[in-house]
C-alpha cells in the first residue's frame, strides 16, 4: 500500500450500476469517463493520470472484467501481442510506473536496475518475455520485481504467470499486505500460473515478487505475466446483462456450425435459467455465466474464400482442411435437408485421408465452388468385423445383410487393410438412388499387396450424403482373346477409375486395367450399379473398349464438350506427379486420338505437380475446371488440390496454365 496515495482516495460518483461491480472516479463530476481534470490531485509527485474508472457493462463483460494483462519484460510500450487481449486500463504490453500513453491510467513496474528483460524463444504469447534478475547483482535484497496499478477499490482476481527455463526456483509474492505465494517451487519449462483474490482499499494494487529464501543469483525471482480482473458478483442481473451483451443473431451464418451450436445451447440455457422465478445460488449463476461467456468467446468465424488458390490448404466452412482427395465435383439437384425441396448444389466427394493412407469417403457441398460445407463421411470404413453387428451406425446401414455379406463388407472396407480410392458419385433417375463407385483394393487370400484385389467397388444410398451401403467389389471386363492382353496373369483388374454419364443417360466406368497398362471403358447397367453385361458375355466395342494398350495411363477424367469427348490421364508413378496426356474422340466407344500434354509452361512436365481426378464445367461462368491432386506421400492427409481453368483452342484442343490464384469470371 502506498501511503502517499491515500491522499487520493477514490470518491465514487459514477458507480456504474453493474450489479455490485465497482467503478470509481478519483475526481468528482466526471460521469462520462472522459479525461478527468487533475486539479483535485494534491500530491504533485504522483503521475497524473485518468483515475476515473467508468466502463460500460458491455466493455466489462466482454473483457472478462480484465483491467490489466501485463506481458512482463516485453519491450516498453510495445504493442499488445496479437491474439492476447489487453486489459481495459492498458494500451501497451508493459511499461515503467507512470501514465499509460493510450488509456491515461497509472500503472507499471517500479524501476529497478536489477531487473532484466528476457526474451524466451520457447515461451509463447505472454510467456515469450519475462523479467529476470541480472546475474551481476550483488545485493540480493534488490532481487525483486514490483508493480503498482491504480484501480478502483474492490475485490480483484490477480493471476501471476511464471515460465521458468532455468532450474527449479522458489518464488514469493505479496499483494496488498497479503502473501500470495509462499516460497513455492516453480518447475522448469512448465507454465506455472497462480490466481488469488485480493481486496484493494487504497486505490492502488501493489505487487511484489521475490524469493524469501534467496541464497545466490541462481535463486532470483522471475515473472512472465500479470492479469488483474475485477471479481464480479454473480447475480441474476449480471447474467441478464451478459445475455444482452453476448446476443448474436444467426451465428451460423458467420461462425462455424460447431461453435454456433455450442453458443446457442449455452445462450438458451442462460435464458431459460433467467426465466425461472426465485433465488438462485451464486455458483449456479457463475456456471451459466461462464458457459455463455466461453461459448461466445469460442465462436469461430467461418473461412470465406472468393478465389481458388491451387496448392494452398483449403478449409471447409468449419475451418477444417478439406479431405476429398482423388475426388469429383458435380452440380446436383439434391433435397434441401430442411424443406425436402430440390436445391442445386455443388457436390464434392473424395478420399478421407485424415488418418493417412486408409480412410472412407467424405462429401462436401457448396453454392459457389469456393466455400465447402462438410456433409460427413458418407461411406465409413470398418474398424473390424464385430462392429458391423454391434455399432449402431453399421447395424443400421447393414441391416438385413447375411453373415457372409457382412464378411465381405468387413474385408472390402477394412480400416486396417482395404484401400479405398478415387470415389465417384452418380445419381440414377430411374431408381432415385445415389451410387458411389470407387477403386476398391487391398490384399487378397494369396497376396499381401495393397493393390492385389484391383476391384471396382459399389455402394448405394437413398440420399446424396449417405450413409452409403457397400454392395460389392468386382473385377470387370477382360481382354478379348483376339487382342493382346498386357497382363494375362490377372484378369479384369480395375484400379484408378472415374464415371461418365452420356447425354442419353448411359453411364460408363473408365479405369486402369491389365496391371495399369491399359485403360478400359465399360458400360454400366441401367441402375448404374454394375456392368451392363457380365464380363463373360460382354461384347467388345459395345459393352467395353480397351484404350492405349501398354501406354500405362491412370487417373482418368472423361468429359463432353461441344460434341467432343475428352479423356485426361496421367502416367503411373505412384504418388509422384508425372506428365498428363489427353485424348479426344467423337464417341465414348469410338476411336480416341492422342493429343499430348495440355499443360503450358509446365517446366518439369508434372502437370503442375498434380494428378488429374476430375474435369467439370461451371455453367454460370462457362468455365471448365481441371481438378487434380498434389499428393504428399509422407503426409497424405495434407495433400493439396490443384484446380485450374482450362482454355480451349479453336480446334478444340485444351490448354492448362498454372495460376497461383484465380476467380471464376
Ligand atoms: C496413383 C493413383 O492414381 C492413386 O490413386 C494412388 O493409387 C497412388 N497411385 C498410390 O501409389
Amino acid at each position: 500500500m502506498h501511503n502517499r496515495l491515500r491522499a487520493r482516495i477514490f470518491t465514487f460518483v459514477t458507480g456504474l450500476a453493474l450489479l455490485g461491480l465497482i467503478t470509481g472516479c478519483a475526481v468528482k463530476d466526471a460521469p462520462d469517463g472522459g479525461a478527468a481534470p487533475t486539479a483535485a490531485v494534491s500530491a504533485t509527485d504522483l503521475p497524473a493520470g485518468d483515475d476515473c474508472f467508468v466502463w460500460s457493462e458491455d466493455d466489462l463483460l466482454l473483457s472478462d472484467f480484465l483491467l490489466y494483462f501485463v506481458d512482463c519484460g516485453s519491450p516498453d510500450a510495445a504493442e499488445f501481442p496479437t491474439g492476447m487481449f489487453a486489459g481495459l486500463c492498458q494500451s501497451v504490453s508493459d511499461m515503467p510506473y507512470g501514465t499509460d500513453p493510450g488509456t491515461g491510467k497509472v500503472w507499471g513496474y517500479r524501476e529497478n536496475p536489477a531487473m532484466q528483460r528476457d526474451a524466451d524463444s520457447l515461451g509463447k504469447g505472454a510467456t515469450a518475455y519475462k523479467w529476470v534478475i541480472d546475474d551481476s547483482v550483488t545485493d540480493l535484497s534488490k532481487a525483486e520485481i514490483c508493480y503498482d496499478f491504480r484501480v478502483p477499490d474492490g475485490t480483484y482476481t490477480v493471476t501471476l504467470g511464471f515460465y521458468n527455463p532455468f532450474g527449479v526456483r522458489r518464488i514469493d509474492a505479496e499483494c496488498e499486505g497479503t502473501v500470495l505465494v509462499d516460497s513455492e517451487k516453480i518447475l522448469r519449462y512448465q507454465e506455472n500460473e497462480k490466481s488469488f483474490s485480493v481486496d484493494v482499499t487504497d486505490g492502488e494494487l501493489n505487487l511484489k515478487v521475490f524469493n524469501s529464501k534467496i541464497k545466490n543469483f541462481m535463486d532470483t525471482p522471475i515473472l512472465s505475466y500479470i492479469r488483474i480482473a475485477i471479481t464480479p458478483e454473480y447475480t441474476k442481473e449480471l447474467l441478464s446483462a451478459a445475455v444482452k451483451a453476448m446476443a448474436v443473431e444467426h451465428p451460423e451464418a458467420i461462425y462455424t456450425a460447431g461453435s454456433s451450436k455450442n453458443y446457442l445451447e449455452a445462450y438458451a440455457e442462460a435464458q431459460e435459467f433467467l426465466a425461472k422465478d426465485g433465488k438462485a445460488g451464486e455458483n449456479l449463476i457463475r456456471l451459466k455465466f461462464n458457459n455463455l461467456r466461453e461459448s461466445y468467446k469460442m465462436l469461430t468465424k467461418q473461412y470465406r474464400y472468393d478465389s481458388f488458390k491451387p496448392g494452398a490448404v483449403w478449409r471447409d466452412t468449419e475451418n477444417t482442411p478439406i479431405q476429398a482427395h482423388g475426388g469429383q465435383v458435380q452440380q446436383m439437384e439434391i433435397p434441401d435437408p430442411e424443406t425436402g425441396k430440390p436445391v442445386t448444389k455443388w457436390v464434392w466427394v473424395g478420399e478421407d485421408k485424415t488418418n493417412g493412407y486408409r480412410g472412407g469417403v467424405c462429401a462436401y457441398s457448396s453454392d459457389d465452388l469456393y466455400n465447402w460445407k462438410f456433409e460427413g463421411i458418407i461411406m465409413k470404413n470398418v474398424p473390424n468385423r464385430r462392429v458391423l453387428e454391434t455399432d449402431p451406425y453399421f447395424k443400421e446401414v447393414y441391416a438385413g445383410y447375411s453373415s457372409e455379406e457382412l464378411d465381405n463388407v468387413a474385408l472390402a472396407l477394412s480400416a486396417e487393410r482395404a484401400v479405398i480410392e478415387r470415389p465417384k458419385l452418380i445419381y440414377n433417375e430411374k431408381t432415385d438412388k445415389y451410387i458411389l463407385w470407387f477403386h476398391a483394393d487391398g490384399p487378397t487370400a494369396t497376396s499381401d499387396s495393397n493393390y492385389a484385389a484391383a476391384c471396382a467397388g459399389v455402394a448405394v444410398s437413398d440420399t446424396p450424403f449417405g450413409p452409403y451401403r457397400f454392395v460389392g467389389r468386382y473385377r470387370l471386363n477382360t481382354c478379348p482373346p483376339d487382342q493382346e492382353d498386357k497382363y494375362p496373369e490377372s484378369k479384369g483388374m480395375a484400379r484408378d477409375m472415374n464415371l461418365f454419364r452420356d447425354t442419353d443417360g448411359t453411364a460408363y466406368i473408365i479405369y486402369s486395367s491389365e496391371e495399369n497398362l491399359t485403360l478400359y471403358i465399360s458400360k454400366l447397367n441401367d441402375e448404374y450399379t454394375y456392368l451392363a453385361t457380365d464380363p463373360e458375355k460382354a461384347v467388345y466395342g459395345v459393352d467395353f473398349i480397351r484404350l492405349f494398350p501398354g501406354a500405362q495411363r491412370e487417373a482418368p477424367a472423361l468429359f463432353l464438350r461441344d460434341g467432343k469427348y475428352y479423356l485426361m490421364t496421367s502416367g503411373c508413378t505412384g504418388w509422384a506427379p508425372n506428365q498428363a496426356r489427353f485424348y479426344v474422340s467423337d464417341s465414348v466407344m469410338g476411336e480416341w486420338e492422342s493429343k499430348g500434354d495440355p499443360c503450358l509452361d509446365d517446366e518439369n512436365h508434372t502437370t503442375f505437380e498434380s494428378q488429374s481426378t476430375c474435369i467439370f464445367r461451371d455453367p454460370a461462368s462457362d468455365t471448365w475446371i481441371y481438378m487434380g491432386d498434389r499428393w504428399f506421400a509422407d503426409a497424405l492427409h495434407d495433400s493439396r488440390y490443384i484446380w485450374l481453368p482450362i482454355e480451349f483452342k479453336e480446334n478444340g484442343d485444351m490448354e492448362i496454365s498454372f495460376v497461383s490464384e484465380w476467380q471464376l469470371p
